[in-house]
């Protein structure tokens, strides 16, 4: 069978590749400590597993509207106003399977061929994915510890050519933990917009995000009401497995989301959108709330540990559970490094290959997706296959 152009050139996750071997570990009896998951280690939230119990009592579970339950679009748009400090109507909310398909509905109604779009490199993988999918040009954009991994407005107005249609940008960002200053994403978008650009903006960690000078985090919307948000149940409310996520879409591009959904898979899945309703209870939201203090305390012990051991993490991040960490100074390559620890100390991570080119060889990605235990576990490893 002849496999396409575009399905050939796609490479796996190596994340999964060290996953894979680190399963055949544990299956020899080993113990392995698995900072390479990006997902949460929680799981659902009680009142959502009560919901989906109650929901297989053989009821019918019919298709949704494409766009999603209304209950739940409303949910989505009064959490964004109550969480994020912007007001978003629930008209202009869209319910997806997961971020996943909000990223690719994105590029599937704003990429044509040979459109160029900017992503900074290091970045989530799939996003170069999603956008050469639709025949676009991805041009990655190489960035610094000084801009704590991101893009910024004056990189993007450089990089900005005749061809180029759009940024995206998630903050904070998988694989670095860290988030784009506010004004500067303000400004990053004022750069795209001024040139008729779209912005795809993934606020997917920005429920574990620290916030500003105090104050909660503020989703871009609040200075850019028609950027292309993204967001998911996945990480924030622990819902990875349910596939369950949303857009918040300028008005215009609504009607064209709904035709995309209604085609490419009708609906997002019924059950986990009906359970998902509890997701926005003052319960669900303090046990949500409880697991992003939990990350916070574990990012602490994680940074901590790597100072002790010499690893340099050469910003600090601010959100989600990830860690960049520089492992240049041990002589190895970061792939080299990711190998000896799964296979020396039993320790699994990511190399920075994952995620993009530029000083790919000098980075690991650790999540710090395990408990307290675990974590102080696989420091110590580190600890002790460093020296
Ligand atoms: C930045 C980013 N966006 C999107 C996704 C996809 O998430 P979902 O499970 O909602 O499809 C991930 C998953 O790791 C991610 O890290």
């Amino acid at each position: 069978m002849r496999i396409s152009r575009r399905a050939s050139a796609i490479s796996p996750f190596y994340a999964m590749e060290y996953g894979r071997r680190a399963a055949e570990l544990i299956a020899d009896g080993h113990d392995v400590i698995r900072f390479n998951i990006g997902e949460p280690d929680f799981g659902a939230p009680p009142e959502f597993l009560a919901a989906a119990r109650e929901l297989c009592d053989g009821r019918p579970l019919p298709y949704t509207d494409a766009l999603g339950l209304p209950a739940l679009r409303e949910a989505i748009a009064r959490f964004y106003s109550e969480h994020f400090r912007c007001e978003v109507p629930a008209r202009r909310v869209v319910v997806t399977s997961g971020a996943s398909a909000a990223l690719l509905m994105a590029c599937a109604a704003l990429v044509d061929p040979g459109d160029e779009v900017l992503i900074a490199d290091p970045s989530y993988p799939c996003n170069r994915q999603f956008a050469e999918s639709f025949g676009g040009t991805v041009r990655l954009i190489p960035t610094t510890a000084a801009d704590r991994f991101q893009l910024t407005a004056d990189g993007v107005s450089t990089a900005w050519s005749e061809a180029t249609r759009g940024v995206m940008v998630a903050s904070p960002s998988n694989p670095t933990g860290t988030s784009v200053p506010a004004d500067e994403l303000a400004a990053i978008c004022d750069v795209a917009r001024s040139r008729g650009g779209w912005r795809i903006i993934d606020e997917i960690y920005l429920g574990l995000a620290d916030g500003d000078g105090g104050l909660p985090p503020r989703s871009v919307l609040a200075s850019d009401p028609e950027a292309i948000v993204i967001n998911s149940f996945s990480k924030y409310f622990g819902l990875t497995g349910w596939r369950l996520g949303w857009a918040i879409v300028p008005d215009g591009l609504v009607e064209v989301f709904e035709r995309l959904e209604q085609n490419y898979y009708i609906c997002p899945p019924t059950p986990s959108q009906f359970a998902a309703l509890t997701c926005f209870s003052p319960e669900s939201l303090a046990v949500a709330e409880a697991r992003r203090t939990e990350f916070r305390e574990r990012r602490k012990l994680v940074l901590d540990g790597l100072a002790e051991i010499g690893l340099d993490v050469p910003v600090v991040p601010d959100g989600a559970f990830y860690v960049y960490i520089d492992v240049g100074s041990t002589g190895m390559t970061a792939s080299e490094f990711c190998d000896r620890a799964l296979t020396e100390a039993h320790v699994a991570l990511t190399p920075g290959k994952d995620f993009g080119v530029a000083g790919a060889e000098r980075f690991v990605r650790l999540s710090y997706s395990v408990g307290k235990s675990e974590l102080a576990e696989g420091i110590s490893r580190l600890a002790r296959f460093t020296r």
